[in-house]
């Protein structure tokens, strides 16, 4: 009964966008709302996003305040809602990936004047993948955008999801008057600047009803009428089941800086999404109702102080009661563990907490026990699936360059590696080693983090490689022939499964039409093979 109480009052969601779009100001109004902080500029913005060329103190400096912001949980209306951060910039777009793999559901911001952008695209592919409910909030409505019907076109076309508006501008940019909730029928006057005041709300049952003339003038009270008609021609009704399924995203409009449109966004935001869900493992569907506690890590993050080397690891509960001091079974060392000061995040304050249910997240302390993917539960033997393991698109070798500290080099590469920035590559007995990223800044952050948290001095040596692909084959022969053909190119990771590095696309496809036996996966979770 408890459990199921708590699962209910709870939202655990993520708001994701192209950088700029507006993420940082929605979330601070949010927070706002939720009684969480008490005034704006209390979440700084995610510099480093902006910044072509990266600056290793702004780095460090965003580590600490993406550790305070990493999960942000606050109360409205009686719901607990979790706001999971996510990184503004690209090179670190499969933290984001994997944050998506612990919410229920998202907000996705677009800019109304850019319209669909790239990483917006790349990020919808992955809820859509994983059928994650999305709401779509298109910001900046007081600039002179895209219009609106074609921004709805735009987004189905780009992000491949249907949408539904929820509400409907009344003119735009300059002469931005306000927004129609179609969801209330209610009509929110916009005055630039200024916080919404009671007096803005009009509702209206009819939109024939001639107080719209009088409040927004006669032409655009002219448009909106014909603007809703055409909508509810075109649209199909609304259907809350539809977006649960994630067949449909409810399209809101507003403007986050001007605090235009937020309350309505959060308000059916609670009533609408979903409550904590439970997830796939290898074995079975886990509910987030079932009375044993289970639950996966799908972030690990360094201290933000150097001089202590722990980790914070940051588990999401996905079914029963997680009590602190009791002990949990860590399913891949196969080991019991036991955790005195887990803590929750309450906007820029963590407290240690006694207990947590499904869709809450956890911060642990680590000294080096998990990695990414990890599953605690209460005995069984059971690992959530999906947390995605990104295929690497540059390649680097490491270069040690203080001989004296190669034990210390050794073991930051690896820690660092299980945090999911980079993955580690080794050959010829580790001699050789290769690091294998998704964006160039990754190896500015793993060297510079090296050497201030571990003290060791390394360059990275550009190399000729194109795909790393796991091998796995239904005819040892083949594959044992194979490595051997291939010796310069095989690489191990860092569970020693064989991957080969390959040289060039060419090299990879006709290695791909001679070993018909071998199958090459571009991650190693042995799912996405090469076409
Ligand atoms: P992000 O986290 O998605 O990267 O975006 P962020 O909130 O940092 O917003 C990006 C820029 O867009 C900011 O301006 C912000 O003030 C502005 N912005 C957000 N919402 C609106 C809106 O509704 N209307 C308009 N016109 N602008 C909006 P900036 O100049 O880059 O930063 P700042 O100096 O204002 O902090």
């Amino acid at each position: 009964m408890r459990l199921e109480t708590e699962i209910n009052k709870r939202r655990t969601f993520a708001i994701i966008s192209h950088p700029d779009a507006g993420k940082t100001t929605l979330t601070e109004k949010f927070l706002l709302y939720g009684g969480a902080i008490q005034v704006a500029g209390a979440v700084k913005s995610n510099k480093i996003k902006k910044s072509a060329t990266s600056d290793f103190m702004e780095i460090e400096r965003q580590r600490g305040i993406s550790v305070a912001t990493s999960v942000m949980s606050f109360e409205y209306q009686g719901i607990n809602v979790n706001l999971l951060d996510t990184p503004g910039h690209k090179d670190f777009a499969e933290d984001t990936y994997r944050t998506l793999t612990a919410v229920d559901s998202v907000i996705l911001v677009i800019d109304c004047v850019k319209g669909v952008e790239e990483q917006t695209e790349r990020l919808m592919e992955v809820c859509r993948m994983r059928k994650t409910p999305v709401i779509i909030f298109i910001n900046k409505m007081d600039r002179d955008g895209k219009d609106p019907f074609d921004l709805l076109d735009e987004l189905e076309d780009k992000l491949s999801i249907k949408v539904r508006p929820l509400s409907w501008p009344i003119n735009t940019g300059t002469h931005f008057k306000g927004v129609y909730s179609i969801y209330h029928h209610k009509i929110n006057l916009f005055r630039p600047g200024s916080q919404r005041v009671e007096d803005d709300v009009i509702t209206i049952d009819n939109l024939n009803d001639k107080t719209l003339d009088t409040q927004v003038g006669e032409r655009d009270a002219e448009q909106l009428r014909h603007d809703i008609e055409l909508i509810e021609g075109v649209y199909d009704a609304f259907d809350t089941n539809r977006y649960l399924k994630a067949d449909v995203a409810p399209v809101f409009f507003g403007s986050a800086i001007n605090n235009f449109g937020v309350q309505e966004l959060l308000e059916t935001f609670i009533q609408i999404a979903p409550v904590p869900q439970g997830r796939d493992t290898d074995k079975r569907y886990v509910d987030a109702d079932e009375e044993k506690f289970t639950g996966f890590i799908f972030k690990i993050h360094a201290n933000i102080d150097p001089r202590h080397r722990d980790r914070i690891a940051f588990l999401r509960v996905c079914s029963g009661h997680f009590e602190r001091n009791s002990f949990y079974h860590h399913v891949r060392l196969d080991k019991n563990l036991r955790f005195n000061n887990p803590y929750a995040f309450l906007a820029a304050s963590k407290d240690v907490v006694d207990e947590a249910w499904p869709g809450d997240v956890i911060g642990l302390y680590d000294t080096g026990n998990f990695k990414i993917g990890d599953t605690l539960t209460e005995g069984e033997d059971v690992m959530f699936r999906g947390i995605p393991s990104f295929s690497p698109e540059i390649f680097k070798e490491l270069v040690n360059m203080d001989p004296m500290k190669t034990k210390q080099l050794e073991k930051g590469i690896e820690q660092l590696t299980d945090e999911g920035v980079a993955q580690l590559f080794v050959h010829n007995n580790g001699f050789k080693k290769v690091v294998g990223t998704v964006g160039e800044l990754q190896f500015e952050v793993i060297q510079y983090r090296l050497e201030h948290e571990y003290g060791a001095k390394c360059r990275f040596q550009p190399i000729q490689m194109n795909k790393a692909c796991w091998l796995t084959t239904s005819d040892k022969k083949q594959l044992d022939e194979f490595m051997r053909l291939k010796t310069d190119y095989i690489y191990f990771d860092k569970d020693h499964n064989p991957v080969y590095m390959a040289e060039t696309g060419w090299a990879l496809n006709v290695a791909i039409q001679n070993h018909p036996h071998i199958t090459f996966h571009t991650t190693s979770e042995f799912k996405t093979a090469v076409e």
